[in-house]
């Protein structure tokens, strides 16, 4: 457990895109015990869930910072199958392909230019990357670029990231100019309760304005 958590330290103290990446790379082949085992990591199935209330099944969905694959291993359960990860660390994405649900694969980071067509997929789902020192909230610009109309970006977020880190203002700021409209915030919930008890996520639910 001590070493789960120096670890996982070691890689939210990278100071910049490159070095996350590195300790990514590094960090993948443990990252499944560690978060999941270890720490309990259940913001993937609780995000996926509240995703399946609004995306119909056939839906072509991205998983954005898809890391090793466990939201797309519950989105599989759930009967979603055209699913595509990208993640800016290629280890990260070695370990997804293992889980066999997803289709395609790309390493790209949030907060540049992505490289997929406008309008391309139905819906987005994001966990545990929209946060400190990862995506910055002006990622959400191009996710809304390559969801079609009407379609949905589902993520989560630590509460007082929301609050103090810049993700509110900027959430209201698209809502306010048309971009998207949201259709749910889940109540509070602890993503590592094993872990770290005392962090709260929520997941949001956006819908693309046509
Ligand atoms: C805490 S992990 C979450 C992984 C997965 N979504 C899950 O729930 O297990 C964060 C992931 O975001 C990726 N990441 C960090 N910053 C990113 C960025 N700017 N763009 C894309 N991926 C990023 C990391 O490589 C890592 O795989």
């Amino acid at each position: 457990m001590e070493e789960s958590q120096n670890r996982v330290r070691w890689v939210y103290s990278s100071t910049n895109n490159e070095e996350l990446e590195d300790r990514y790379d590094q960090w993948a082949s443990e990252y499944d015990r560690d978060l999941a085992e270890d720490f309990g990591w259940v913001s993937p199935g609780v995000t996926a869930e509240v995703l399946a209330a609004h995306v119909p099944k056939e839906a072509k969905i991205l998983d954005a910072g898809a890391g090793t694959g466990l939201v797309g291993e519950m989105l599989g359960r759930l009967g979603y199958q055209d699913l595509h990860a990208m993640d800016i660390s290629e280890g990260m994405l070695e370990q997804a392909r293992r889980k066999g649900v997803y289709q395609g694969f790309r390493q790209m980071a949030l907060g540049a230019e992505l490289g997929y067509d406008s309008d391309y997929f139905d819906a987005v789902i994001s966990v545990g990357v929209f946060t400190e020192g990862h995506a910055p909230p002006q990622g959400f610009d191009e996710l809304i670029r390559i969801t079609k109309p009407e379609g949905f970006i589902v993520f989560s977020l630590r509460m007082d990231l929301y609050e103090e880190g810049g993700f509110k203002e900027y959430q209201e700021g698209l809502e306010t100019s048309g971009k998207w409209k949201l259709v749910e915030v889940s109540d509070p919930f602890q993503p590592l309760p094993k872990g770290e008890p005392e962090m709260l996520h929520r997941v949001w639910v956006y819908r693309i304005t046509s």
